[in-house]
């Protein structure tokens, strides 16, 4: 069937089920979450303490970025799972009045010393997950310290020093452990119980997971951060904190790592130009390489742009067949071509070109999923270059949505990839496993990939900070998620909830989920898209209906006002004035 008779098609079949179906928004659990609305600036972010630190530094005069780095240093300190100055982040900044709109790229990096036979076993075999994960060996260079002071240097209004106030009160005094953390601590003891240093932190003397509740100091963190305050980024790259990184990657006893004080020396933040496209009227802009999040999400909105989406229920099989097929065939070519495009040629144009999406698009039967969606041609001269990479996401990560009073914007994704990282704490921070974010195996069937480790590169990620555009130019939505490479499905849909079902913030980001990493669909279980397993069975999907925990967090301008939520599955609140 031609995309235009589908088109029909749909319309037609909406017309008969918006009778049947009761919207899913309205029967999602858990939630829904609320709508909270605001005149002037508001904050959003996975922790309420964080997010307190972000309302302070707004309240006090801030710019979104001096809110966004309190955020940041407070997060390191009561969502440690999830990021901090451990880690990296991407962040995506748009200037009011200037109309500017910039990417800062503060992800990892590998050691100079990386080989890309870092993640096999002498036998030329890929290690398992884990045994990558923990220890020195997945420890890239830390971005996120950078970052922070370089948006602040261009966008800064606060001193420096200021912002980090409320986490070094918060580290000095004690933070209650939050229900998540004490939940994921114990979950994980096995591997976090490892290491000395997240054995003496994250545990009471008897060797317990400390319960929710528990008042926690972190003295350690309290002085990182006081001379990262008192002298600048420097304070953490060159000097006493870098040499205790290094030799904690080092030293570790069974998995050391390649990490030198060159390395953190030399760490740069790129600035880079976002990807943008057009959706239904819309300019959507993400994060490029090295994270694949942007182009993806581009490209399934770039499909699914030539169904009539907003005729169709949300909660209906169609809505979530489209979706899931749109990205099949998104991250068939996000494996062969997306990773850092400084280090490899990707056809950034290419992939998100629109007639190439439109031939993609064509592929899509509504009756029957695709056998095996393959990677498509992008317009680009070396197209065929690369072989498959199947590198892993494991869950922690954050996302912090923020606008100021002035209009400025911040959407930050922030990580220090899996929960809780390499499981190594220095100097009261964890450290980062983000090189697991490589292919493990530099080739495929013969062919290089394009995601594999080399020296000084950047794994590639899924991070997908957002901001949309309106037609006439202003930014109406800023928007992202946690997730792995799950991100790319959750913000697609949230995307889609808002701009053709025209959901709140508040009833988007509490939809079911329904996504998929390439093959199966998913479908969150305990919610009412569990029910769509037969009818996507009977089109040819493999389905698995699973926990689906992302952690989104949007803001949306309508009608001269903010209006935030934040993901009801994790901690997050929203605050405004
Ligand atoms: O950069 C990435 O895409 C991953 N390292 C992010 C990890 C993540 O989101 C884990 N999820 N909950």
């Amino acid at each position: 069937m031609s995309i235009r008779a589908q088109t029909l098609a749909r319309i037609l079949l909406a017309g008969a089920f918006a009778l049947a179906v009761v919207p899913a928004a309205a029967q999602t659990r858990p939630g829904p979450a609320q709508t909270v609305t605001a005149r002037s600036h508001m904050v959003v972010a996975a922790n309420p303490l964080a997010v307190r630190a972000g309302d302070e530094i707004l309240r006090a005069g801030g710019s979104a970025v001096d809110a966004a780095v309190a955020v940041q240093m407070v997060l390191g300190l009561t969502e440690p799972q999830s990021s901090g100055i451990g880690g990296g982040a991407f962040m995506l900044h748009f200037t009011a009045g200037e109309g500017a709109l910039v990417a800062y790229d503060g992800r990892e990096t590998a050691p100079a010393a990386a080989t890309p036979d870092l993640f096999l076993k002498p036998d030329g075999t890929p290690l398992t997950f884990y045994d990558a994960v923990i220890g020195g060996r997945s420890v890239g260079t830390p971005g996120t310290v950078r970052l922070m002071a370089e948006a602040h240097r261009v966008h800064g209004r606060l001193p420096w020093a200021r912002l980090f106030e409320p986490a070094i009160r918060l580290a000095r005094e004690g933070f209650a452990v939050s229900p998540r953390l004490a939940a994921l601590i114990a979950a994980d003891q096995p591997r976090l119980s490892q290491h000395p240093s997240t054995r003496a932190y994250f545990f009471t003397p008897d060797g317990l997971p400390l319960p929710a509740g528990t008042m926690l100091r972190n003295p350690d963190y309290a002085a990182t951060l006081a001379a990262i305050a008192e002298r600048g980024a420097d304070a953490f790259y060159i000097g006493e904190i870098a040499a205790d990184i290094v030799r904690a990657v080092r030293e570790h006893a069974s998995n050391p790592g390649r990490l030198s004080v060159e390395d953190l020396a030399g760490y740069r933040v790129a600035v880079r130009e976002p990807v943008c496209g057009s959706y239904r009227g819309h300019e959507v802009c993400g994060m490029g390489p090295p994270s694949s999040g942007g182009l993806t999400v581009l490209q399934i909105l770039g499909m699914v742009e030539h169904f009539n989406m907003g005729g169709l229920d949300p909660g209906a099989a169609d809505a979530a067949h489209l979706l899931a097929e749109a990205g099949r065939l998104a991250f068939a070519d996000r494996a062969v071509y997306m990773a850092d495009q400084d280090a490899v040629p990707v056809p950034v144009r290419g992939l998100i070109d629109t007639s190439y999406l439109t031939l993609r698009a064509q592929q899509i039967d509504l009756d029957r999923a695709i056998e095996r969606p393959r990677p498509g041609n992008p317009p680009w001269r070396d197209a065929r270059l690369w072989g498959a990479d199947n590198s892993l996401e494991f869950p922690s990560t954050s996302h912090v949505s923020i606008v100021d009073r002035d209009g400025n914007i911040v959407s930050m994704t922030t990580t220090i990839e899996d929960a809780f990282g390499a499981r190594m704490m220095v100097r009261g921070f964890l450290l980062n496993n983000e090189l697991t974010d490589f292919a493990f195996a530099p080739m495929d069937n013969g062919r290089p990939v394009a995601n594999a480790v080399a020296p000084g590169k950047r794994p590639r990620s899924s991070m997908a900070p957002t901001i949309v555009f309106d037609r006439e130019g202003e930014p109406t939505i800023v928007i992202g998620s946690p997730g792995g490479a799950r991100i790319i499905g959750y913000v697609a849909k949230a995307l889609v909830g808002l701009i053709d079902w025209r959901l709140d913030p508040g009833a988007v980001v509490s939809q079911p989920h329904v996504l998929t990493l390439g093959r199966t669909v998913e479908l969150e279980e305990g919610t009412p898209a569990a029910a769509l397993e037969a009818p996507l069975r009977a089109r040819g999907h493999t389905v698995q209906v699973r926990e689906l925990n992302s952690g989104l967090g949007v803001i949306v301008r309508r009608d001269g006002r903010l209006h935030g939520a934040a993901d009801p599955r994790r901690e997050g609140i929203v605050l405004g004035d």
